[in-house]
């Protein structure tokens, strides 16, 4: 459990909070890069309580600026994207991708206005068929993560979002709520049931952390999955392909989940993309032209109350993504944690919350804050064996650093 501030602490994340500042310190994602052509439509983007409008200009760089037009308040989603700008459709005004003013044509000729004038912009960078983005001060923008299916070629990996509508931790949390792939997504269609864990681990790192869950081999060996916490919201999945997410606040109750995945060193084959475009897996699919899922709150996920008495599937609810979000977004928009009662299999999930808290501490003290250098980022997600009474954390190291798994190939 956790007190009712802390709470509000971790999950609040408007401009001036704790967490929302935390969050500013490091590269958000925005859209798809496919989303943007240049002086194409512009589209709503909204992250960490901020209405933005992002748009690719005529040189092919990417914009993303305040929704509102800083003359009127107008949105500038309802914009001209022309001639390297946005131009307000109220009475003209055009802004560059840095938010520079660049035509106020409504006051008369010789106005100094527009070099007052400029909208707020934030910077991006293109990196995996993704624009990302950095909201903090300028002159504290850390590198860019080298998160390995970041530098991917498209065949090499699958790549979709959809929005979960609760708070960003929720969704977070279970990425690392290990026991319930056993629950949760069992059942015959969707995914192969495990045996539940007996061994929890986690060994911090200068990312976030790796954590461990161990299940016993009748040989008395450990087979172990771990899984990558990469601050402040990254996860690196054990599975084959691999996997990623990143869940980006868009707001309190709204968290826009990047869902991945990739092969390092081959291109995905079709028996596997047609696996992750059949919505069985953590790809969920969408209402055209929306990020929301199909199966949503409104229709109860569209759960099958046969499939679950059947058997066939644990919850009735049809694959992993949409479980994850349906029980997730069932916890409430955001989920009281004072009142839970956590056991052994939700370790993980506790050192989530201390390593955040911390993290706030420092923040707040200008001390050194997790994941701040690209390099960092270099890890995999892992499964493998270690002899009885071995240690998580003595064998872990040489099978998540990519650098030393590169240079052993
Ligand atoms: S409100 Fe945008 S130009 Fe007037
Ligand atoms: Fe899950």
């Amino acid at each position: 459990m956790l007190s009712k501030k802390d709470n509000e602490r971790l999950t609040r994340v408007g401009p001036g909070t704790p967490m929302g500042e935390l969050m500013r310190r490091y590269w958000l994602p925005a859209a798809f890069s496919n989303q943007l052509a240049a002086d194409g439509p512009p589209m709503r983007v909204k992250l960490l309580c901020e209405k933005l409008v992002a748009f690719r200009d005529t040189r092919g760089g990417v914009g993303l600026v305040d929704e509102r037009c800083p003359h009127r308040t107008a949105s500038m989603y309802f914009g001209r994207n022309e001639e390297c700008g946005l131009r307000c459709v109220y009475h003209g005004w055009k802004f560059d991708i840095a938010g520079k003013c660049v035509d106020l044509p409504s006051e008369p000729r010789g106005s100094k206005l527009a070099n007052k004038i400029g909208i707020k912009a934030y910077p991006c960078v293109e990196r995996g068929g993704v624009v990302w983005t950095y909201m903090g001060a300028p002159e504290l923008a850390p590198e860019f993560p080298d998160l390995e299916w970041t530098r991917l070629p498209d065949s090499h990996k699958h790549v979709s979002r959809h929005i979960q509508e609760c708070n960003w931790l929720q969704g977070f949390e279970g990425g690392f709520d290990t026991s319930h792939l056993s629950f949760l997504h069992s059942g015959a269609a969707d995914h192969e049931t495990r045996a539940i864990p007996s061994k929890y681990e986690v060994v911090p790192t200068d990312f976030g952390f790796v954590a461990g869950t161990g299940r016993e081999l009748p040989n008395g060996e450990i087979m172990w999955t771990a899984n990558v916490m990469l601050a402040p919201f990254h996860k690196i999945i054990a599975s084959v392909p691999a996997g990623a997410h990143v869940w980006a606040p868009m707001d309190d109750e709204n968290t826009m989940l990047y869902s991945v995945d990739f092969h390092p060193d081959r291109p995905m084959s079709e028996a596997e993309l047609e696996r992750s475009m059949s919505y069985r897996g953590i790809h969920t699919q969408n209402v055209p032209g929306t990020d929301r899922a199909i199966a949503n709150k409104d229709n109860d996920y569209l759960i099958d109350r046969a499939q679950q008495a059947s058997g066939a599937s644990y919850t009735g609810m049809k694959g992993l993504g949409v479980q994850d979000c349906g029980i997730q977004e069932s916890m409430g928009p955001i989920s009281d944690r004072s009142i839970e009662h956590l056991g052994v299999s939700d370790t993980a999930i506790i050192k989530i919350r201390k390593l955040l808290l911390r993290a706030l501490k420092d923040h707040a003290a200008g001390a050194p804050l997790p994941g701040m250098k690209a390099a960092s980022y270099r890890v995999r997600s892992a499964h493998f064996k270690t002899a009885k009474g071995v240690p998580f954390a003595r064998d872990m190291r040489s099978h998540v650093d990519l650098d030393g798994l590169l240079a052993a190939e």
